[in-house]
């Protein structure tokens, strides 16, 4: 088998960058591990840059989401008891969020695919990628027992953080960094009308708290948690009881709350490999970088990588032009580093440190007053928040 760009991941970056090159005419199959129904049952998080919602419009995988989607024009920000809003509309001229699910945008782009007859190899077994450093690299997987071969011009790992892409790179021939943060989220899923119009970001003394949404009659909601903590010592109503000692009064009162349809608890981390191409192979999304989930750059963060390696491709294919592949690593890692540090920044702000203490509380305090009433600090967040441009 023969295609010009061999995708591996059936994730939000692979799909996505499958629909892109199609778009472009560039021929590609996608080669993923898990089934497709594995891949749409994790569930992830859910607000969309306007970047993000840009490119799935592009490539006209957008009906679904405008139909469905929230968008939002602001969010709440909880301190010392109080909510105080972040008008993203205002702050930044004009631009807002959406709120879409990344299972609903998974399943679009998967649709989408199907339909103009891109070929998608799901549960495949050992894939193995070699060749890379030449241009012929290869890959292969195992498919029902038997052994099969692809061979691209390129490969585009977007096969997640535990993905065969980038463990294929010698270790020496990449750089990490990486941060482990002393906590995790404990996520519900439920079927109850969300607290808010908006997304509540919420500092206490108890803990982190975030009160997120899928739909008006789905919420999700998250809480700061010990990581040895085990999902299983958390009924609902304990994590209810919890979510409501960390809202404020009025937030409390409005809760409802109902059985969880999934709930899970989540380390945070912060990772970044340089660089993201070794050859004929480009690391996209999760497979060459991690974000701490507050503020929900994941998935966009993929999509701003596969619109830069699309474009890569294409002026290599179409236009001769290899200025994009040599310069994609570069370019990406240069957006990846200021959602890095915005996440990171966005997660020490608003969580309890374990080993920091009441000094960090109070300071933590002051820079959220600060923020709040500074329209310098408040573009700096909602700038970074609707996401920084391409
Ligand atoms: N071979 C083939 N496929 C693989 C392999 C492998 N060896 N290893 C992993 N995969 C698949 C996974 O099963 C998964 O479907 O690659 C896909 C990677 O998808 P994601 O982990 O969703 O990563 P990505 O597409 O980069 O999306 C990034 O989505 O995962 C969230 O939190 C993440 O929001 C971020 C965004
Ligand atoms: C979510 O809805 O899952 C979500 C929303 C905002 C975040 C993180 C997660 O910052």
């Amino acid at each position: 088998m023969n295609t010009q760009v061999a995708i591996i991941g059936a994730g939000p970056s692979g799909l996505l960058l499958g629909q892109l090159l199609y778009k472009a005419g560039i021929d590609n199959i996608i080669i993923e591990r898990q089934s497709a129904a594995y891949v749409l049952g994790r569930i992830r998080a859910g607000v969309l840059e306007q970047g993000t919602v840009d490119a799935l419009t592009e490539v006209g995988v957008d009906a679904r989401m405008h139909q469905e989607g929230l968008p939002h024009d602001g969010f709440d920000l909880l301190f010392k008891g109080q909510r105080h809003r972040i008008d993203l509309n205002a702050l930044t001229g004009g631009k807002r969020v959406m709120v879409y699910g990344q299972t609903e945008v998974t399943k679009d782009l998967m649709q989408a695919r199907e339909k103009v007859g891109l070929k998608t190899i799901y549960s495949a077994e050992d894939v193995a990628i070699a060749d890379f450093d030449g241009v012929h690299p290869k890959v292969s997987y195992s498919l029902d027992g038997q052994r099969h071969e692809l061979s691209a011009r390129f490969i585009a790992g977007c096969d997640g953080f535990h993905g065969v892409c980038r463990a294929s790179v010698p270790a020496d021939r990449l750089e990490t960094y990486e941060k482990v943060y002393p906590f995790g989220w404990l996520g519900v899923l439920a079927d109850v009308p969300p607290v808010a119009h908006e997304l509540i970001y919420a500092n206490t003394n108890r803990g982190f708290a975030l009160c997120s949404m899928r739909s008006m009659t789905r919420s999700r909601y998250y809480i700061q948690c010990p990581l040895t903590d085990r999902v299983d010592q958390w009924s609902d109503d304990a994590f209810w009881t919890e979510l409501r000692h960390r809202l404020d009064p009025e937030a409390a009162a409005q809760l409802v709350t109902g059985p969880s349809i999934e709930k899970s608890i989540a380390p945070l981390r912060s990772f970044v490999t340089e660089p993201m191409r070794f050859g004929s192979l480009f690391l996209a999304g999760d497979a060459a970088h991690i974000v701490p989930p507050t503020g929900a750059k994941g998935l966009n963060l993929a999509a701003s990588d596969v619109r830069y390696l699309a474009r890569a491709f294409s002026s290599y294919f179409l236009d001769k032009d290899e200025q994009g592949i040599t310069q994609y690593s570069e370019k990406a890692l240069a957006r990846v580093w200021k959602a890095e540090r915005f996440s990171w920044w966005f997660t020490s702000l608003m969580h309890q440190f374990p080993a920091e203490g009441a000094f960090n509380q109070k300071v933590q305090e002051a820079e959220l007053a600060y923020l709040v009433s500074s329209q310098a600090a408040s573009t700096a967040l909602a700038e970074n928040y609707v996401g920084l441009p391409l």
